[in-house]
């Protein structure tokens, strides 16, 4: 296990679209899973994709604890299970589910210090493959269908700044804390 070194913006491996694991039990890509997840932990994020550790594979990790819902509305039937509280995802395909758009701060590991609003479809059901190989379909709400967004968007080479639309709601996180809202974990 190691902790990797987070690209942060402004490196080109942030902009460029990544590849598709080809097997996901390849021990070299269950070290990296491994070494994905030590690091996420010890910067303290709630996702992290491998693009962001310099490595242009369609992989993400990420964590979204059960009471993390935006606004409340999830049914108990949508609940997702404590299963989903780490999640190791490889090749994800994620689909908009109905209409409805949230609004939630996010924050990134490759650009720390920083918040910004950004409007998502806030229902959404993602597939793709777990570490073992087996493929993982969910449905999700808000904050957990906010990460998965956001961390799926680093395989396409964009960062949640391009999903603003109003770049007045980019904030320091030292003042979003005070002004907004309480500090969430980077994504
Ligand atoms: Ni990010």
């Amino acid at each position: 296990m190691a902790i990797l070194k987070i690209a942060r913006m402004g490196h080109p491996i942030l902009r460029s679209p990544a590849e598709p694991v080809a097997d996901p039990r390849h021990p070299e890509i269950q070290r990296l899973v491994d070494d994905m997840i030590e690091t996420m932990i010890d910067a303290n994020g709630a996702g992290l994709a491998a693009p962001q550790v310099h490595v242009p594979l369609r992989l993400v990790v990420f964590q979204a604890p059960d009471e993390r819902n935006e606004g409340g509305g999830i049914g108990e039937d949508e609940r997702f299970s404590p299963s989903a509280a780490l999640t190791v995802l490889m090749n994800p395909v994620i689909e908009s589910i109905g209409d409805k758009l949230s609004s939630g701060f996010e924050g990134c590991l490759s650009v720390p210090g920083l918040r910004g609003l950004v409007t998502r479809p806030d229902h959404v059901r993602y597939r793709g493959m777990g570490r073992d190989g087996e493929p993982i379909e969910r449905l999700a709400r808000g904050f957990h269908a906010r990460v998965v967004q956001h961390e799926c968007d680093h395989l396409d080479g964009i960062l949640y700044v391009q999903r603003m639309s109003d770049m007045s709601q980019l904030l320091f996180e030292s003042e979003i804390k005070h002004w907004v809202r309480p500090s969430e974990e980077l994504l």
